[in-house]
């Protein structure tokens, strides 16, 4: 497979279901508004948008299946697999706010050989294809070289809905606070991802995330010369709802602390 050239359709194809959602911007009324679950909504914006990006990815590799977050194509397993999030950022995008952003991965076996997210209003498309650079537009992209947790900005997302480690996750909230330059909750975890491999962050985490929040961006992350793993260092952190991203120098600080601090109440299931 060509996978610069599949990773061009693919940008393509979020840059023009990217004008589609940023067209709808401010348009969606409150009665067009579903609650999945808990604080998770959706509209008729990210539905259109994920069977748009569905009939495209189809043109591209006609038998690759799918991992969609809006369900508009049922699950398949084949030797390809897209992993769909049609608009990342879905409360962002209904309150106007700036950041939001379209993920597509492709992975075969147990390998993802291309991610592509494109922040829309930003009209960024970040990309990286394997054997490829990452990229941002035409431009590569790099990992910050922060080498401490002092003076390093911290992306998250704050629970929302799930509050299983609500705990341990506002004690190292407080650390971070304490102990680095900053924290940030932009809201699209997608481009959380793709602030660390740029270098606007130098670390992302976050719990009860699912692939098609995380499959692209984490990627994108590792061809920029980041690290990515789930909270205890394993590298369940696609499936496994539970990630960090950092550049590769402060990635044994930070995996340190978060094994202090987010997984007590595993250490306390494996006694
Ligand atoms: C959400 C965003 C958000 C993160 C959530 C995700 P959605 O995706 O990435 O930043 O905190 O957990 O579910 O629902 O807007 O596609
Ligand atoms: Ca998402
Ligand atoms: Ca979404």
């Amino acid at each position: 497979m060509n996978w610069m050239k599949v990773c061009e359709q693919v940008c393509e194809l979020a840059r023009e279901v990217g004008g589609f959602i940023r067209s709808e911007s401010g348009k969606v009324q409150a009665l067009e508004i579903e609650t999945k679950y808990k604080n998770n909504f959706v509209s008729y914006v990210d539905k259109k948008a994920e069977a748009l990006i569905v009939e495209g990815l189809k043109t591209i590799i006609p038998d690759a299946g799918f991992i969609v977050e809006e369900g508009t194509v049922e699950e398949t397993k084949a030797e390809w697999q897209w992993i769909v999030d049609p608009l990342d950022g879905t409360t962002n995008f209904l309150h106007q706010l700036p950041s939001y952003a379209v993920s597509i991965a492709l992975r075969g076996g147990d390998e993802t050989v291309l991610g592509v997210v494109y922040e829309i209003n930003k009209k960024e498309c970040f990309s990286a294809y394997k054997g490829g650079i990452a990229r941002v537009n035409e431009q590569q992209i790099f990992v910050s070289k922060t080498s401490e947790l002092k003076g390093s900005l911290i992306s998250t997302g704050m629970p929302y809905y799930d509050f299983e480690i609500l705990d341990e996750y506002m004690c190292f909230l407080k650390h971070l606070v304490k102990n680095s330059g900053g924290i940030r909750r932009y809201g699209a975890a997608a481009v959380d991802l793709c602030y660390v491999a740029c270098g606007r962050y130098d670390a992302f985490f976050e719990h009860s995330l699912s692939p098609w929040d995380v499959a692209a961006g984490a990627f994108i992350v590792q061809m920029a010369g980041g690290h990515v793993s789930d909270f205890q260092g394993d590298q369940d952190y696609i499936f496994g709802r539970r990630i960090l991203a950092t550049n590769e120098l402060i990635y044994n600080e930070f995996l340190g602390l978060s094994r202090q601090y987010l997984c007590t109440s595993i250490r306390k299931t494996e006694l």
